[in-house]
């Protein structure tokens, strides 16, 4: 079994001092490799420490330079050290109009710039209570694909996080992940790109991990809420490197 990736989304929080506490107390560790996707002001700040922590931003513009006021590009965010960006976050899909066409645009700026994208899909409760998981799904990821390419979506990394469970405390459970994890793998190996990570988001707490990352099929974690208070990541963190290689 590989290693797993944890990954913490900051989302729309942190202050200078706060980050500076929260990033003291997070760390690398053996058998995980961890990182933290942080809000743009504060990479530089994340980037200087901790040591062996991966930095990622959550969100990229689809371009590269020019008059696109506000818009941050994938070239700056590895120029200040980024390996990660989340891409089609369901927040920035519902919040701020982005469409399947766009996030595989978003998906494949990070690429160009060398930048893995963590390509967010998941459907609603109302689209999971009518049946439609796979077909949502499906259709989010082969926005990505018809955009990317099968060579290059080898080099990205798949969040499989059903808006229902996020920031819910109702995390999905070991089976209803695992049914979508394995959909997903499915989906990857049909496009020759069996060895990408898929990663599940969504009320991932200290006390479900386990039983999460245990699932075959899941590669480790995109975390919320519980990546904000530095015992809960840590101990998520610790869960990934028992249940991992
Ligand atoms: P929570 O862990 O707070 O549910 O958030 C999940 C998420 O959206 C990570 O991207």
């Amino acid at each position: 079994m590989a290693q797993k990736l944890v990954v913490g989304n900051w989302k729309l929080n942190g202050s200078l001092a706060a980050n500076e506490a929260l990033l003291g107390a997070i760390g690398a560790l053996d058998g995980v490799e961890v990182a933290v996707c942080v809000p743009f002001p504060y990479l530089a700040q994340a980037a200087s420490r901790p040591r062996g922590v991966a930095l990622g931003a959550q969100t990229v513009s689809e371009f590269q330079s020019g008059a696109y006021t506000g818009e941050v590009s994938a070239e700056m965010l590895a120029d200040l050290g980024c390996r990660y960006v989340i891409v089609g976050h369901s927040e920035r899909r519902a919040l701020f109009g982005e469409d399947d066409a766009m996030v595989g645009r978003k998906a494949a700026a990070a690429l160009r710039a060398g930048l893995t994208p963590i390509v967010c899909v998941g459907e609603s409760l109302a689209e999971r209570e009518a049946g439609r998981v796979l077909e949502v799904v499906g259709r989010q990821l082969d926005a990505v694909l018809a955009v990317v390419g099968a060579q290059a979506l080898a080099r990205g990394v798949i969040a499989y996080e059903p808006v229902w469970a996020i920031g819910t405390g109702r995390a999905a459970s070991v089976d209803e992940a695992q049914a979508v994890h394995a959909d997903i793998r499915r989906w990857l190996a049909g496009q020759g790109a069996a060895t990408v990570r898929v990663l599940y988001g969504g009320s991932v707490k200290a006390d479900n991990a386990a039983a999460l990352f245990a699932a075959p099929g899941i590669d480790g974690g995109l975390i919320g809420g519980a990546s904000l208070v530095a015992n809960d990541f840590m101990s998520i963190c610790r869960t990934a490197v028992a249940s991992g290689a």
